[in-house]
């Protein structure tokens, strides 16, 4: 009879659909480095520690390298229907080495050695999506370079309210991913604690070192508490949170460019390469990599309530309800990955359409406040100068000109603080370019904006 690894109790074997409802290799296969790694550095505590010999050691080292090379070379198929991956390269080191294989599990559970896996492998992958985050805002960061003067209309409820430069809305995004690459750096400080050595839940009578696993595996310091150790995934929900906000941030971004290669707005235009066609309207170009970040947004959100819903009712230490938490996670892993991935580039190869921007920008009285501002620093207090200004503008809209059309004397009418160099005071690159203060649209306050990306690019 084919036994589990720990059939030893049982005398019947499993029923073929629980086991497969029970195995999670399709989902932890994904881990078999982290695996092995975390293997070969509790081998290493257990030879140093007297606990197996010099020549098991050698043994294990050999057997878990040469498996994990030949996964990697695929000379080695992983088996579907083992339990798990933790189980399999036991298995598979047991089979080459009879000996030595059976060995390796002193001083260890899988409840210790899983957390160990998850924790080595997001450690990884929180590595990668810092880097594709910071490739992205550098890729902003080119962009907004390059259009300090391209002016647009800044919006609020999706109305024109105030010019701005398609710099300063792109510099908007760098501040928001910024704060996510924080959060991920924020994170992998609390994940990176080692769990391995707390074993099934409550630690073992053998002499362990687990300082020294811990350092060996790049950790700061083992887990304090060994039913915390295999408990604990926190750190999960915290990168699942993480990515939440970054997917946020990207379909927030996703509905602009959506909006913006639109012919209503046409202010960008997306490369072939990065935009698809229909299969019946022979006009169409369709931004579907923002539209599918936009989606995928929802698994992102919906990975987070699966971790804290998963977690709220286990008692300590270790259930199987746990083993779901890989699929989640690793999903929000893969998803962000692959957004950030193609994001970056679509941004950097569309074409910014500055003219159509500007234009936008002369009509919806945008410096309908500059035109406030104008009487207000005359002496008007600013909410008599707010009412004239509306006035202004609403015979504005009657007439079907702009600001800039009207007539002095019609200004005069409303109010004699108004000269000729009102038409200064309300032309699109004063309103901008008086913008000067930190953290607003002008081109000197866009330039130490840029100086602050710049340096955290460098860091
Ligand atoms: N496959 C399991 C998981 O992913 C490994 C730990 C199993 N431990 C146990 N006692 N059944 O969580």
């Amino acid at each position: 009879m084919a036994q589990n690894l720990w059939g030893a109790r049982f005398s019947k074997e499993l029923d073929a659909l629980v086991n497969e409802f029970n195995q999670s290799i399709k989902v932890d296969s994904l881990m078999y480095k982290q695996d092995v790694e975390g293997s070969l550095a509790h081998a290493e505590m257990l030879c140093k520690q007297g606990i197996i010999t010099e020549s098991d050691y050698q043994d294990i080292v050999d057997g878990l390298c040469s498996i994990r090379d030949d996964i990697t070379s695929g000379a080695l198929k992983i088996d579907m229907n083992a339990e798990d991956i933790h189980m399999f390269i036991e298995g598979e080191l047991t089979k080459r080495y009879p000996v030595a294989g059976k060995k390796l599990h002193t001083a260890r559970s899988r409840n210790d050695q899983v957390a160990l896996d998850v924790r080595l492998y997001l450690r990884e992958k929180t590595g990668s999506l810092m880097d594709e985050l910071k490739n992205l805002i550098g890729v902003i960061y080119e962009v907004a370079s390059e259009n300090t003067d391209s002016v647009m209309p800044g919006y609020t409820h999706l109305q024109r309210a105030q010019p701005v430069t398609l710099a300063h809305h792109l510099l908007a995004y760098s501040a928001m991913f910024m704060r996510d690459y924080d959060r991920l750096a924020d994170t992998q400080k609390r994940l990176n604690f080692c769990p391995i050595g707390s074993c099934a839940l409550a630690g073992t009578t053998y002499n362990i070192d687990r300082a020294f696993t811990a350092s060996k595996l790049g950790f700061t310091a083992p887990v304090f508490n060994s039913m915390d150790g295999v408990s604990d995934r926190d750190f999960c929900v915290e990168l699942a949170s993480d990515i939440a906000l970054i997917m946020m941030h990207l379909s927030r971004f996703s509905e602009e460019i959506i909006l913006w290669s639109s012919w209503e707005f046409k202010f960008i235009e997306l490369d072939d390469s990065y935009s698809t066609g229909s299969s019946i309207m022979p006009q169409k170009k369709n931004p579907d990599i923002a539209e599918l970040v936009r989606g995928k947004t929802g698994r992102a959100y919906g990975n987070l309530i699966t971790l804290l819903t998963l977690l709220k009712g286990i008692p300590l230490a270790y259930n199987k309800d746990m083993q779901e938490d890989k699929e989640a996670i690793f999903d929000s892993v893969e998803t962000a990955l692959i957004c950030l991935k193609v994001f970056a580039p679509m941004l950097k190869t569309m074409t910014v359409l500055k003219e159509n921007m500007a234009k936008a920008g002369e009509k919806g009285f945008i410096n309908a406040t500059d035109c406030a501002d104008y009487l207000a620093k005359k002496g008007m207090p600013f909410r008599e100068a707010y009412k004239i200004s509306g006035q202004l503008v609403a015979l504005c809209v009657s007439k079907g000109i702009t600001l800039n059309q009207l007539e002095l004397q019609e200004y005069k009418k409303m109010s004699d603080l108004f000269e000729e160099d009102i038409y200064e005071a309300i032309d699109m690159l004063t309103c901008l370019n008086k913008r000067t203060s930190e953290g607003a649209p002008s081109k000197s306050a866009v330039e130490k904006q840029l100086s602050i990306v710049e340096s955290f690019l460098n860091d």
